[in-house]
């Protein structure tokens, strides 16, 4: 089914120096479970699992050639039962126990996914996004880093004690 499905977002991996950024201004805890809508070839979910303790790691990826990339890294490395890539579309896996969300889509894309994010992510649960922010949401940290010959930006938001308007600019 999947592999019909043309994906909105073409695979631009994040630097892995940027990762690390985001998962510390994420403040990802160990045990914590951290979810990459759009996992590319898992390296947020790999960074996570082996440097930051957090478990589960779950992927979500649409090509099946990054699936497979993904899966032979899980066994290389040992990771299995800590990351979990599921090949299916971002738009259905659920976020109710998600602690930490990591987004490198388009801002399009990111409000396509809000919806869903609002009505799923439980208080306190944060999002990290990638140079696209969450349009209309007011993030509690934004950085920049240089990596790999530019600036990249990373959004942070918390999902408020109420799913009220707490959230917006
Ligand atoms: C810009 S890459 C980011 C990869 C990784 N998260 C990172 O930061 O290195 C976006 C990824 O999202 C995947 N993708 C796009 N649309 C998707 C969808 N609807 N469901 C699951 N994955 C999707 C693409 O195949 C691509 O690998």
């Amino acid at each position: 089914m999947t592999d019909n499905y043309i994906p909105e977002v073409p695979f631009v991996p994040t630097p892995e120096n940027v990762v690390r950024k985001m998962l510390q201004l994420a403040e990802l805890k160990p045990k914590e479970k951290l979810v990459d809508l759009g996992a590319g070839d898992g390296r947020v979910l790999i960074i996570g699992a082996t440097e930051f303790k957090a478990m589960p790691c779950i992927g979500v990826e649409i090509r099946s050639e990054l699936v497979k990339t993904i899966k032979e890294k899980i066994k290389k490395m040992n990771l299995d039962g800590y990351v979990e890539i599921i090949q299916g579309n971002m738009y259905e896996y659920p976020l109710t126990d998600a602690d930490v969300v990591t987004l490198y889509l388009l801002t399009s894309v990111n409000e396509k996914l809000k919806p869903k994010l609002e009505r799923e992510l439980k208080a306190g649960a944060r999002v990290v996004t990638h140079d696209f922010e969450m349009p209309g949401w007011m993030p509690y940290k934004v950085e920049e880093i240089y990596d790999s010959g530019r600036t990249h930006k990373i959004y942070v938001y918390k999902m408020p004690p109420t799913k009220k308007s707490l959230f917006y600019k």
